[in-house]
Order: structure tokens, then sequence, then C-alpha cells
């Protein structure tokens, strides 16, 4: 099939190679003329594991192309993907400017006699679809076309395999023709197939990474309690998760959630359910906790060493989660950044954000050095603190590291080392909810 998408971010991309590589023709587009540029000379502007190959491989076999023009786009596309930024407001209710834009822009160049899908996989409060149908009738009387929500669950990190082997495929639509076009474009993915209303599909988006959220300060609220009462955080969610009915995903304690989407759609969420006068209380206790662990970690560091001021830190990891180099919203930048306005002299290792991290001014590269390797980040340190798990961390020559040091102490944000090996290199080892922690 031919199929458009517009926003070459995260999603769009990623979207859009994947699209190509089960064999349709699709066109990407972005209004950023240098992330084109970029993507037309080979360039991939994200890390994302087998994203490069994937792109490579789809323009050569001229099933991917990437353009400015969204008349270009829409013109040689049965379906067009929205694909653009949703980010949150002050009140973190979600700005809908760029998909409105896109709406009117859509429209401008909808032909007469065209029937085109217009799909939204930006994650939108409910009724957003009513709004981009109201907004394109607006800016083109004539247009033949209905809109339908496809909420995207890839995760960052994991994106190819995630959009490849997809656990299910949303699709909210009002059209029998637009929902047979739909389930085209995703039979090669043999994937289960949910249709609903196009409500549905836009609260399933939301409904679903605030649950994701909420099992993540569950367990770290958990941990909490084993904190205080001796107990092993990573028993006790080994032993709750082997209930099928609770799972074991998404139960890892630690610094709490970050990226782009789970802190904002958390955000959202709440602020929709106000909006709607069914005000989702539980939701403002799951930020609260999310809140509250890296307070709870930093409060830790000063239990041991009393005085962070001129406190020598290595930190590994920058990116909100390993396999990216996203730093969007990570916490492990907002724990670099709070260990310094303390006066600590923080050194980091980042196997790919530490240079986005720069770039977007996130950490001032003058205030925290940037180390090139792993090894290199520990010497002459007073404590080293995982705050991204990276496979690469739990790896490390660990006689090596302890030479390295100051001080043979280490803080586990994320829970990765097994305590007993590592104390036995004669580190003292501090995780999150687990014993001597
Ligand atoms: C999340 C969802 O998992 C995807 O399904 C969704 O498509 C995506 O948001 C989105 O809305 O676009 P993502 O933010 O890429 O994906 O990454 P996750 O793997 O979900 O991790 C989010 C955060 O939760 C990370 O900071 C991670 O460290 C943290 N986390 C995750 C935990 O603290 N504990 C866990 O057990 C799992």
């Amino acid at each position: 099939m031919d199929l458009c998408i517009i926003g070459s971010g995260y999603v769009g991309l990623v979207s859009g190679a994947c699209f190509a590589e089960v064999g349709h023709h699709v066109i990407c587009v972005d209004n950023d003329q240098r992330k084109v540029d970029a993507l037309q000379a080979g360039k991939i502007p994200i890390y994302e594991p087998g994203l490069e190959d994937l792109v490579h491989r789809n323009v050569a076999a001229k099933r991917l192309r990437f353009t400015n023009s969204i008349q270009d786009g829409v013109d040689h596309s049965q379906v067009v993907f929205i694909a653009v930024p949703t980010p949150p407001q002050v009140d973190g209710s979600v700005d809908l400017t760029y998909i409105e834009r896109v709406a009117r822009e859509i429209a401008g160049v909808l032909k007469p006699g065209e029937y085109r899908v217009i799909v939204d996989k930006s994650t939108v409060p409910v009724k957003t679809g009513e709004k981009v149908a109201d907004t394109i009738k607006r800016y083109n009387k004539g247009a033949e076309f209905d809109v339908v929500s496809n909420p995207e669950f890839l995760r960052e990190g994991c994106a190819v395999p995630d959009l490849m082997n997809p656990d299910r495929v949303v699709i909210g639509s009002a059209s029998q023709k637009a929902t047979d076009l739909m389930k085209q474009v995703y039979e090669p993915f043999r994937a289960p197939i949910l249709v609903t209303d196009v409500n549905s599909a836009e609260l399933i988006k939301h409904a679903a990474n605030s649950f994701l959220s909420l099992k993540i300060s569950y367990i770290n609220a958990v941990a909490a309690i084993c904190e205080a009462s001796g107990a092993d955080v990573e028993m006790v969610a080994d032993g709750i998760g082997m209930d099928k009915r609770i799972g074991r995903n998404f139960l890892n304690a630690g610094l709490g959630y970050g990226g782009s989407c789970f802190p904002k759609d958390v955000k959202a969420f709440i602020a929709i359910s106000k909006q709607l006068g069914t005000p989702f209380k539980l939701l403002e206790e799951v930020e609260r906790i999310n809140d509250s662990m890296l307070d709870r970690f930093i409060a830790k560091l000063r239990d041991s060493l009393w005085v962070l001021k001129d406190k020598k830190l290595a930190v590994w990891g920058l990116t909100f989660k390993p396999d990216t180099d996203d730093v969007r919203n990570s916490v492990a930048i907002e724990l670099v950044n709070r260990l310094v306005a303390e006066g600590a002299h923080v050194t980091a290792y980042d196997p790919k954000g530490a240079e986005k991290a720069v770039e977007w001014k996130l950490i001032d590269p003058d205030k925290v050095k940037l180390a090139p390797t792993p090894l290199d980040a520990v010497e002459g340190a007073e404590a080293l603190i995982l705050a991204t798990e990276w496979k690469e961390f739990v790896n490390q020559d660990f006689e090596e590291v302890k030479k390295r040091m100051h001080t043979p102490l280490i803080f586990d944000g994320r829970n990765q080392f097994d305590p007993e090996t590592i104390r036995g290199f004669g580190f003292t080892y501090h995780a999150v909810g687990r014993p001597n922690g």
C-alpha cells in the first residue's frame, strides 16, 4: 500500500521504516528541513537498535523516502498517519497545536474525489479524532476522508521489534471502509487486531501508559516498605509477578519512571479526567510516589557520605532507559543536576546519551565532567551511582573499578547488580528496596 507518515520522530520514523520493511511504499514527511536532508543523506537522527539498517535497506529498495512536503505525501498515499509531538502544557494538559496545524495542512491538500484515511498515531486525549475531523471539514468542505485512531505502543530502545511484533494493533474507527484499509496495512504483521470506536482507541493509550506507570509506582512504594522492614523487593516482585494475573514486567523498582511518555501521559490523563468531571486521584498518588524516589535515593547518599558538597561522584547512565540516546525527562539527568546543585563533583558516563544531553543543554559540561568509558568515570570517585541499566555496566571488571575508586561504595539506582557478588569484591553496596540498602 502507499502510506504517508507526517512527523519523523521516534514514532513516525520507526513506524515508517517498519511499514516499508513489510512491503508498503512509505513517504515520511517532516517540516524540519535539516532532518529531511540528514535522512535523505542516510543519517539517522536517533539511536534505536536496528533502525539504521532498516532505513538504509528500504530506501535502497525504493520503498521509503523522505520529504518536507505534505502535499507530496498526501497526494501519493491512501493512508496518512499523523505522528507529530503532543507535548505537555504547564497545567499537565496536552498541547495539540501541532496536531491541529497538520489537520489544517492536510485539509489544504486533499483533492475532491480522492478518499484518504487520516490516522492519528500520536498520543492524544480522548475526543481528539472528532476535533481533527471537524477541522479538516472546516478547511475543506468537499474532502472525502475518515479519521482513525491507531495508538502506538512501541518502547524506545526496542522500537523495531515492538513494531514488527506488536502484542496488539488497536484501530479506532467509525467507518468500515477505513477499518478495511487499516487491516490491510497491518495484515503483514500478523498481530491480533482490536477494532474499537475512535474515543475508546484514544483512551486505550492513556489508560495503558498510566497503568504501566502505576505498576512501577506500586513496586517502588513496596520497595520503601521493604527498606523499612528488611525484606527484599526483588524477591517480592518475583513472588507477586509469578501470578499470571499480575505478571513480572514493569515491576522493577528503582529511581522511578522517566522519558517522554509516562510522566507526560500520567499528567495528561489526570488533566483529562478532571476536565471530564471524573478526577482520577489514584494517578496523582502514582506521580507523588514517582517524584519521591529521587529524594529517597539522594537521602541514602547523604546517609553514607554525610555532606555531598565537594564529593567526587561517578554516575553511570544518563539516558531515561538503556538502548536509546533519548535523555528527555531522564531521572538520571535530574539526579546528576541535583548532585551538582549540592556542590558534588560529578563525572558521568553514558554509552549513547552524553552528546544529546549537552546538545539539548540538559547538563552543563562546565559543571559535569563527561568520561569516555565507565572506568574513566570512576577514577578517584568516592561513590559510584548506577542511574540507567545499560547492560555493559553489569559486565565491568569490578576489581579494576575498585582499584580506580577512592572509596569502594556503590549506589545501584536500578537494582542491577547481584548484591553478594558485588559485596564479594569488597564494595559497600546500596540498592533500592533491598536489605542493607
Ligand atoms: C512507554 C510504553 O512502555 C510504550 O508502550 C509506549 O508506546 C511509549 O511509552 C509511548 O507512549 O510512546 P517508553 O517510554 O519508550 O515506552 O519506555 P518504557 O520501557 O516503558 O520505560 C519508561 C520508564 O519507566 C523508564 O524510565 C524506565 O526506566 C521506567 N521503568 C520501566 C521502571 O522504572 N521500572 C520498570 O519496571 C519498567
